[in-house]
């Protein structure tokens, strides 16, 4: 079983205010987001517009897409204050404006297309997709681009160290960040009794399947009903074993569900605490992984987290509680999909690849 060297936020580097790229340019460091008419694209296109550190340069769709004003798909934007250009590897070409760094929102094979070659042109990549993020022992390994630009998973609470000198950030998954932030504390602390099953009932809102014509994601299915997909075989599994290190015998039991909600995401983990755990000892592993960590809100024991509370912020918010008797606890983490879950990760990871404060421009 491959062990992430995962480690707790680290002292921030703080960045120059005036940035000189590869190219010798001075000012902001330029960012393209590619998949900027996708759901995640699109909030990461609100966060960077009004970013103070980076200049929002090019966004794009697909390839052969007609050019747009995002005005028409975001009702938040005003007309002519971002467009969509499609897509070209041209865009690449000698003589082209290249930015410093690109964010993409895209489906997997798209990403595995691209992601090589910007980073081929020195450009710094953080990739919304699963396809360079950790898999668990028997699944197959991540594509590596090669050279030095192995991908550091960017689960930023985390890797903040090595994201900071990264080429290519494989950003988490939706539900493997919820569910790794619950976990990881308490697992590399060695509270879980490492014998036993840890269950996950995952919920998430629609937009976390992506914008996509398909019946299950019509108003009239989803509105005022919830329903299980993907039960034991969810994509984001290998990804959350993989970091956890959990031995490939050890249960990992994780059943997401749909919820009618446009946006939030929320994780309930069951877990059999190691003998002799105190309560006080899950509240210290809490403390410990995120004292300095703001977009991490730890309500503490018998405090719940809601959807309300997260949807539109960049913060994961955790509660649990600890039956002694039972050696049992639950903790629950929420977020929304989009933001802690998606763009406002992969944010948080540009601050920290062009040493920004790394909470920057994010929503807290
Ligand atoms: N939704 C979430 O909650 C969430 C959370 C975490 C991670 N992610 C991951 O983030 C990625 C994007 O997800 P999403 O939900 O935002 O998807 P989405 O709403 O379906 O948007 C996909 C975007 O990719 C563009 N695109 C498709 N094929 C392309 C190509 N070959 N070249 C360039 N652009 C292309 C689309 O452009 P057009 O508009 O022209 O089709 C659109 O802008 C996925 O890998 C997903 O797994 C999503």
């Amino acid at each position: 079983v491959t062990r992430l060297p995962l480690h707790p936020a680290a002292p921030l580097p703080s960045g120059p205010d005036r940035f000189v790229s590869p190219g010798g340019r001075p000012g902001r460091p330029s960012v393209w987001v590619v998949g900027g008419t996708g759901y995640s694209g699109l909030e990461a296109v609100r966060l960077l517009r009004t970013h103070p550190a980076f200049r929002l340069a090019r966004i794009f769709a697909s390839p052969g897409s007609p050019e747009r004003d995002l005005a028409e798909i975001d009702p938040g934007l005003a007309p002519g204050q971002a467009r969509a250009l499609p897509w070209s590897p041209a865009l690449l070409e000698e003589g082209a404006e290249r930015p410093d760094a690109a964010l993409l929102a895209l489906p997997d094979e798209a990403s595995a297309d691209l992601a090589p070659r910007l980073l081929a042109h020195g450009i710094r990549v953080v990739d919304l997709s699963s396809v360079f993020r950790p898999k668990s022992a028997g699944a197959a390994s991540p594509p590596t681009p090669g050279n030095d630009q192995d991908p550091v998973y960017g689960l930023t609470e985390w890797e903040a160290a090595r994201i900071a000198s990264a080429r290519l950030v494989a950003n988490p998954g939706c539900y493997a960040t919820a569910c790794l932030l619950a976990l990881l504390p308490l697992e590399r602390a060695g509270l879980l009794d490492p014998g036993e099953a840890v269950v996950v009932d995952g919920k998430s809102g629609i937009t976390g399947a992506g914008r996509r014509l398909e019946a299950d994601y019509l108003f009239a299915e989803a509105n005022e009903n919830c329903r299980p997909y993907s039960p034991l075989a969810h994509r984001h599994l290998p990804e959350i074993r993989a970091v956890l290190g959990l031995a490939a015998e050890r249960p990992l039991l994780f059943v997401p569900h749909v919820l009618p909600v446009s946006r939030g995401l929320m994780t309930t983990v069951y877990v059999r605490l190691a003998r002799g755990v105190a309560s006080g000892e899950i509240a210290a592993a809490f403390d410990h992984a995120y004292a300095a960590a703001p977009a991490v809100r730890l309500l503490g024991s018998g405090r719940w987290p809601q959807l309300r509370g997260v949807t539109g912020t960049g913060r994961c918010d955790i509660g649990w509680t600890a039956d002694p008797v039972q050696r049992a606890a639950v903790v629950v983490s929420a977020l929304d999909n989009l933001l802690k879950g998606a763009a406002g990760q992969a944010v948080q990871n540009l601050n920290l690849l062009f040493g920004r404060p790394r909470e920057e421009g994010i929503p807290l």
